[in-house]
């Protein structure tokens, strides 16, 4: 490995997730020497909007070559989920470290195979849980941690989404692309539940359905390309007139998922994706008390975290925190996993979240799925072998 890491990326839209690392990779520790995308559109944005990566690097228009490309030693595969799969194995396979997006992939099975080929060729790899890195989240654990409110017992996490159409307007819209957004978009609320009460999920059912935004009825037309940015403005309102969503369509727009952790700890979450407003609320209940954000990673008020000690009003919470807003994007944790990612492979520091942990999120929402297209049946999670848990949970040390 060089001193200075050289990375490729696949994945160059600098008006969607890709631009990550084009912006926050820490330049006296690491450089970009390779792009693919397979848009010839994209290509061109990414070099006009970062004329400095273009004087070094080599620009392909597929993964595979970027891959084969011997002076990659790192890659970011920052595209759509189901690519994930085929993209990670490949790199991992070519010996490179691999930043892959979160979710790690859309099927159980997938995430097997990507852990299977880490574990196997010892290549390094980090999935991009930028929850972890979120203050407000850190905040929590540390209050759990202190045992302040005793021994968690329940939790609730309620996710409102205003900008939910967004995931309507593209390829998030059909199972085929993601198998849904509890795995989706849930996974990172599924890996903080994980986290903060220690414990993985073991059992899930799960309800949810479609039936809001299916009935919306200006649809894309064959040929036009969605408005990516669409669901952030104001007027994307109300749900049901969103115009230039996808014309397929067949993920539930509302899910309600239920959790027993291999702890006994009871969790429950539900995500709407056509609110008015946005929050992830969570909240867990222990032994000796309760706990409560409002806010989540608003960049202009900030975060309070509201503490119950004692029985009493839900209104006179016993403790509250503030926490100023972080800049840099979703709520400050961008600006830390990007620099994260290069001290695991060139000082081989830890990540806060393991493969494993995002093979579990990713677990709970499949199985959700499964169970809500299926009478809402429950299922149990497989464990992984011992031998990979002991692996990626002592940071991938070969
Ligand atoms: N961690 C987060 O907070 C967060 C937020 C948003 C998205 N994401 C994740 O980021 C990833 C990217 O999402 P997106 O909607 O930007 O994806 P996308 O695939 O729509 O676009 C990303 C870029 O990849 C290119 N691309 C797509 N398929 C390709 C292929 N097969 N070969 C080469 N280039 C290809 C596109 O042209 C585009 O430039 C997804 O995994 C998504 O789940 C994570």
């Amino acid at each position: 490995m060089s001193k200075k890491l050289k990375v490729g990326v696949i994945g160059c839209n600098p008006g969607l997730r890709a631009h990550l690392p084009f912006a926050l990779l820490p330049a006296d520790r690491a450089e970009i020497v390779a792009v693919a995308d397979h848009d010839p559109e994209m290509i061109e944005k990414s070099k006009e909007a970062y004329p400095e990566i273009q004087k070094n690097a080599v620009y392909y228009d597929n993964a595979s070559d970027l891959i084969k490309d011997p002076n990659v030693e790192a890659v970011f595969i920052m595209v759509r989920d189901h690519y994930h799969k085929e993209m990670a194995v490949a790199a991992l396979e070519a010996g490179k470290a691999v930043y892959l997006e979160k979710p790690m992939a859309i099927t159980l099975e997938e995430c097997d195979q990507i852990l299977e080929t880490a574990f196997r060729t010892k290549s390094k790899l980090f999935v991009g849980h930028n929850m972890r890195y979120m203050q407000f989240v850190l905040k929590m654990k540390e209050i759990i941690d202190s045992g302040l409110i005793g021994d968690i017992q329940s939790v609730w996490v309620r996710h409102f989404v205003n900008y939910g159409s967004c995931y309507f307007h593209h390829w998030c819209a059909e199972q085929k692309n993601c198998t849904g957004l509890l795995l989706q978009k849930g996974a990172h609320d599924i890996d903080i539940i994980h986290w903060l009460t220690g414990s993985y999920t073991k059992r899930v059912a799960a309800m949810g359905r479609l039936s809001v935004y299916n009935e919306a009825p200006d649809k894309l037309k064959p040929g036009e390309k969605p408005d990516r940015r669409a669901a952030f403005r104001p007027d994307c309102w109300p749900p049901k007139e969103v115009k230039g969503l996808n014309p397929a369509m067949d993920v539930e727009d509302h899910n309600m998922l239920m959790m027993q952790l291999a702890n006994g700890i009871q969790a429950t979450y539900m995500h709407c994706m056509y609110a008015p407003d946005s929050e992830r609320n969570y909240t867990f209940i222990g032994t000796k008390g309760r706990i409560e954000n409002i806010g989540d990673m608003d960049y202009e008020n900030g975060v309070e975290i509201h503490v119950w000690t004692q029985r009493g009003s839900r209104r006179k919470p016993d403790i509250i925190y503030n926490l100023k807003a972080e800049a840099g994007g979703h709520g400050g944790s961008d600006v830390k996993i990007v620099p994260a990612f290069v001290d695991f492979v060139l000082d081989g520091k830890k990540p806060e979240v393991s493969p494993i942990d995002a093979r579990n999120a990713v677990a709970a929402g499949y199985f959700g799925h499964k169970s809500m297209r299926n009478g809402s049946m429950p299922f149990e999670i497989p464990e992984v072998p011992a031998e990979w848990k002991e692996y990626f949970d002592h940071g991938q040390l070969s």
